[in-house]
């Protein structure tokens, strides 16, 4: 009978701290403090081609390494997120003695919830988890174009425009193989689902019908030409960049172009003797 109700005053303390924390909700651990070997930090910075007009945030930024170099070396600006505030003094002390303070800062937050759309590199040695579910944020709030950089663990499901793979004896000490990768990704624009779009004669002298279904990266669909419904084919995204090819009477065309909100523009056309221009505009739903 004691056991009985000692269990049910568990249960019952279980449940109101249960109930503290849903209200009061604890940062989710990321991960632990452990730093990308310096190597690996300057690796990252000139895969993404960093410079003065680059603004670097690091998503859990240790001793401040990333956003440091990032300044030091290569000119840019940007700011850390770090939930141990030992670790970010430390960084903004680092930033003061480099002389580097007027154009990058550390913080104590949450990265979860911090604003991070300034970015136009955006870098994170986190744990695989949390990298995933960082993905519905990065492609919520990075403009098309920017530069995601990960440090060992993918996205899953998003082609990476490049990864780096190397061995590194430093590694040893943190993961236990020397194997080291480094995945660049880039925040992929929003396509519409359906477009009116002006081609050249060659494909359709009246405007045709463009439908799209994207998956990150990938963009997959029809274009509407003479009555016929032919498949857009390797469709993908680089950025604001669109890319795909059509089969039209037994040609193949390459296009590509820019999208910007509800248009495409800049859009070029080339196949067997034509090399055109064309623009579209999103239908409304
Ligand atoms: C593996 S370390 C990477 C440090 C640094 N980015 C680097 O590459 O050298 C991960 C860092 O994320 C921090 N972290 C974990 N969860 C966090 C959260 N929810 N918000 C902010 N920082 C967090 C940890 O304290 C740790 O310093």
């Amino acid at each position: 009978m004691r056991t009985l109700r000692f269990l049910a005053l568990a249960a019952a303390l279980a449940a109101g701290g249960a109930h503290a924390q849903a209200k009061d909700k604890a940062p989710i651990d990321a991960g632990p403090y452990v730093p990308s070997p310096q190597s690996v930090v300057a690796d990252m910075l000139k895969i993404a081609d960093v410079g003065p007009r680059d603004f670097v945030i690091d998503l859990g930024s240790g001793d401040g390494r990333i956003v440091l170099t990032a300044a030091t070396v290569f000119g840019a600006s940007g700011f850390g997120v770090e939930i141990k505030d030992n670790l970010v003094k430390e960084s903004n002390e680092a930033a003061r003695l480099q002389g580097v303070a007027d154009r990058v800062k550390f913080i104590t937050a949450d990265l979860f919830k911090t604003d991070i759309s300034k970015a136009t590199v955006l870098t994170m040695y986190l744990l695989p988890n949390t990298v995933n579910m960082l993905k519905d944020k990065l492609l919520a709030e990075l403009r098309p174009g920017t530069k995601i950089l990960s440090h060992d663990y993918p996205l899953s499901g998003w082609i990476p425009e490049r990864y780096v793979q190397m061995d590194l004896e430093d590694k040893i000490a943190i993961s236990g193989v020397t194997t080291t990768l480094i995945y660049l990704y880039l925040v992929p624009a929003k396509v519409a689902p359906a477009y009116t779009a002006a081609m050249p004669a060659a494909v359709s002298k009246e405007p045709v019908r463009i439908s799209l279904r994207q998956q990150l990266t990938r963009v997959s669909g029809t274009v509407r030409v003479g009555g016929r419904d032919l498949s857009v084919e390797e469709g993908k995204l680089r950025g604001e960049r669109l890319s795909f090819r059509l089969g039209l009477g037994g040609k193949s065309y390459q296009f590509s172009g820019t999208v910007k909100g509800d248009a495409i523009v800049e859009g070029t056309v080339a196949g067997p003797g034509t090399k055109g221009t064309w623009t579209a505009a999103a239908l409304a739903k």
